[in-house]
């Protein structure tokens, strides 16, 4: 489809109606038109996809890639031409066979037994930070007292990056998935932070310490490899998508709690009820809506369509995960709710890799937070907080809270 032809087409994304609803559009689209064309800011069309069952298959068609350097990859924010060099060992943008040689090389240390073990220092942190919260002043902002530490000091323990770097890492990382800045200032961000993980593997591969970084560089040198372009990208992925998201879901985790306290009674009662309030919130919000797009590379015929070959396919988790067809209250947050289907973590190949650290972060923190301070609340209004409608990842800026 052409970029004039494109015009009269919804535009795409489409901004949630409030923190706890996705955009009506979605629902409208789901039942009226479930595979649709869509505008996005780039003036360029992509199919949407908003049912469940049109998602999941879809995530499994060997017919769409994820190569987000394909220069006509429905991409959400504007890219550098450089963004293809830059995203070398880019893992979510590898298609067959090379994203299975490379995901091989991490899977062993994201099984559920492997994350297991770091269960007594996740504790351990959250414990850490809720206590601080408690002999601090009130109010205080949960996204930086908890939120974001939590994620990101595991994750550094996980690879093995130092602590005292974290300020910096997330001072770029925040500009590399904003949809606010500019394609050079997101390019120039991507390039420090392959910078400083460039010369991080390089110290690891010569003192390789007991972590994932030094695992993995030994592990690359081994097997003969020298594209260290690759190992760098492999690091970088895993070490931003491994807080960021999992930050926005504690985050907007406890503002729908609060505002559900028999469901946080509930949870408090009976706390083997953790892991199913945490997929039910993985599911209700479904942060990570937007970076699950694909490119045909054959014609593919789908409920009565045809998306041709070179054209971008939006699919929608977050819609999918409302689809009524499958879930019994889809609207409602219900952490009763059997949502083992949900598509939060995408499906399929690229399925997500830190899924299994990312359940354990959440379980702890909603068990611990709401154990260790029954009085919490937000210091104001819900409709107040400031929701991140200009990332890539939905989520909220600063929750100010109190007990
Ligand atoms: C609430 C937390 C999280 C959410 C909602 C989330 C969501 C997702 C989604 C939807 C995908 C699929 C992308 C696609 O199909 O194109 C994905 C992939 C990925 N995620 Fe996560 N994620 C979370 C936490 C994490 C954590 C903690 C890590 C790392 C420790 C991580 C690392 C990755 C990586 C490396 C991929 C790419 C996998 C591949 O392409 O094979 N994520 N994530």
């Amino acid at each position: 489809m052409t970029e004039t032809a494109s015009a009269h087409l919804p535009t795409f994304p489409m901004p949630r109606s409030c923190p706890f609803d996705l955009s009506p559009q979605y629902a409208e689209l789901r039942s009226e038109r479930p595979i649709t064309q869509v505008q996005l800011a780039s003036g360029k069309a992509a199919w949407l996809i908003t049912r469940h069952q049109d998602v999941r298959r879809l995530f499994l068609d060997p017919n769409l890639s994820a190569n987000g350097a394909h220069p006509e990859f429905p991409a959400l924010a504007p890219r550098k031409q450089s963004f293809d060099e830059q995203s070398k060992g880019f893992l979510p943008w590898m298609d067959q066979p090379e994203h299975t040689t490379y995901r091989r090389m991490v899977i062993n240390e994201f099984t559920v037994r492997r994350i297991a073990r770091m269960r007594p220092r996740i504790q351990e942190i959250v414990d850490d930070c809720v206590s601080a919260m408690l002999a601090g002043p009130r109010p205080v902002d949960l996204v930086q007292a908890l939120s974001l530490p939590v994620p990101s000091l595991t994750i550094c323990d996980l690879l093995g990056v130092p602590y005292e770097d974290l300020d910096h890492i997330q001072r770029h990382a925040m500009i590399m998935v904003s949809r606010i800045h500019t394609a050079q200032e997101r390019a120039a961000a991507l390039r420090e932070l392959r910078t400083y993980l460039g010369e991080l593997l390089l110290i690891k591969g010569k003192q390789p310490q007991d972590d994932m970084l030094s695992r993995l560089v030994v592990k690359h040198r081994d097997e003969g490899r020298d594209d260290h372009g690759h190992l760098t990208g492999l690091a970088l992925l895993i070490l931003v998508g491994g807080y960021e998201s999992t930050a926005s879901t504690i985050s907007l985790g406890t503002v729908a709690l609060l505002e559900h306290p028999d469901q946080v009674a509930a949870l408090l009662a009976d706390p083997t009820l953790a892991p199913r309030a945490v997929e039910e919130l993985l599911r209700y919000f479904s942060v990570a809506d937007n970076v699950t797009s694909r490119i045909a590379t054959a014609d593919i015929e789908i409920g009565g369509v045809t998306i041709r070959a070179g054209e971008g396919v939006l699919l929608s988790n977050a819609a999918a995960n409302r689809d009524p067809s499958v879930f019994v209250h889809p609207e409602v947050l219900d952490i009763h709710q059997d949502t083992r289907t949900h598509v939060a973590f995408g499906y399929g190949i690229h399925q997500c890799l830190g899924q299994n650290l990312a359940r354990l972060e959440l379980e702890i923190v909603f068990r611990t937070l709401f154990g260790r301070i029954p009085g919490l609340r937000t210091a104001v209004p819900v409709t107040e907080l400031p929701f991140k409608n200009d990332a890539i990842m939905f989520g909220v800026h600063e929750v100010p809270v109190t007990w």
